[in-house]
């Protein structure tokens, strides 16, 4: 099979054929796709997450140092001493695993004071913790909506809030755009729970939700608000607590959703609202109450992420530094960044074998980047996708611009 005249989106449904089959022609696909040297996903590094790292070439099996520019780990809190320091702890006092869900023995001390670390920090009376960021919100709108509510979503919101809705009525209003959401909200006039869920900061774009407007507006027409935090909690607001405190909203947007996995550098997700709310939660939200409590390792790692963001601020500017540096330069070379404003760069190239081709020739310079593509975007905003970290220092940067800006002329897009 030639790859080049498919995309991923293709296999999504294969009409005709069984899951095997449709496995098998994927196999094919992906088989062709390693051999032009489009294997940009499942890469095998060596290293943890970090500014560099050894990644096994798929085809040759040859070991590469690259530098990194594709990680969430923007604080680079999954190597810091201290999150490594406290999670040891934790594993070696609670042990392993938390052996039970939280309703039934898997709720530790630590989970508590996990709990009230976040609920505070996030400025929200009480938060409850989820293994995965995914199964957070997922799990938490499946508990909150159904039929007889709407979920108002702005359109490029995260999988898991899509995949969360599915029992509800969804209406969505476009990117950030308020007369989009306006109309959305009018429409859902007379639905029981009306609820606008967008992202703070966007995983495929950097940009900020207009999370002032958004709110005035859900409140004006009684729509309650949640925010994912994902990629905002550690990186935006002056004390790194994300998009409401960006805004001067904190204590005001009702329900703030975030991971555990990309700024605070561990594994899980949390949900921060009222004490009710979390309360209702505990039993209604399946994938917590049916889902084993997080481990004491990521626990203990958390609690110590949350007070490195709270009183080592330098790493926050460092990565605003580099933020600035990189942005003023990217630009310079002519590339299209969008509305991207925080450490996530999409390099929009517009079409998505050219984003492929390009992802090979940045891994074989030695930049590890990601191609975005349809489904992921739209084929006509296929990107290269960039993200920054405290850790990577002026020479990273730098040696990564040159690596863009060779693999920019060889393909002529800028
Ligand atoms: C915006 C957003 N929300 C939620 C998630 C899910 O988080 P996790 O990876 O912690 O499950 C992600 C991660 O990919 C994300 O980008």
């Amino acid at each position: 099979m030639d790859s080049t005249k498919y995309s991923l989106a293709d296999f999504i449904d294969v009409p005709d054929l069984d899951i095997m089959g449709r496995a098998q022609l994927f196999a094919e696909y992906a088989q062709d796709s390693r051999q032009r040297g489009h294997a940009h996903f499942r890469r095998i590094s060596l290293d943890g997450s970090g500014p560099t790292m050894r990644v096994i070439d798929p085809l040759s099996g040859q070991v590469n140092e690259m530098i990194y520019m594709a990680s969430n780990d923007y604080l680079n809190l999954t190597r810091h001493p201290r999150t490594i320091a406290a999670g040891r702890a934790a594993l070696e006092k609670y042990g392993a695993g938390a052996g039970s869900v939280p309703l039934l023995g898997g709720t530790m001390d630590i989970h508590i004071q996990l709990e009230q670390k976040v609920a505070k920090f996030k400025g929200c009376e009480d938060a409850i913790l989820y293994t995965s960021g995914f199964g957070s919100n997922c799990g938490t709108l499946l508990a909150m909506l159904t039929d007889k509510d709407v979920a108002i979503l702005d359109l490029l919101v995260h999988a898991s809030i899509i995949d969360g809705c599915k029992n509800t009525n969804v209406q969505h209003f476009r990117h950030n755009n308020m007369q989009s959401l306006e109309r959305a909200l009018n429409k859902a006039k007379g639905k029981r729970t009306k609820l606008v869920v967008v992202d703070g900061v966007y995983s495929m774009d950097g940009d900020i939700a207009k999370l002032d407007e958004i709110v005035e507006l859900a409140h004006a027409h009684n729509a309650y608000v949640m925010v994912d935090e994902a990629h905002a909690t550690g990186v935006i607001g002056p004390n790194g607590r994300g998009t409401p405190e960006h805004f001067g909203l904190e204590g005001k947007v009702d329900i703030v959703a975030g991971t555990f996995s990309k700024g605070l550098g561990v594994v899980g997700g949390f949900i921060a609202t009222n004490e009710e709310l979390v309360q209702l939660l505990h039993f209604y939200s399946r994938a917590y109450m049916f889902s084993t409590a997080p481990t004491p390792q990521a626990v203990g790692s958390l609690i110590a992420a949350l007070d490195v963001i709270e009183t080592e601020p330098e790493l926050r500017a460092q990565l605003w530094n580099n933020i600035n540096y990189f942005r003023e330069n990217i630009v310079g070379l002519g590339y299209d960044i969008g509305n991207a404003e925080t450490a996530i760069f999409p390099l929009i190239i517009g079409d998505g074998l050219k984003v492929r081709d390009m992802c090979r020739r940045c891994h074989e310079l030695g930049l590890y980047i990601n191609p975005v593509q349809y489904p992921a975007v739209p084929e006509r905003l296929s990107r290269l996708r960039i993200s920054l970290m405290s850790a990577h220092t002026r020479e990273h940067l730098d040696k990564a611009l040159e690596i863009l800006e060779q693999v920019g002329r060889e393909f002529a897009v800028i």
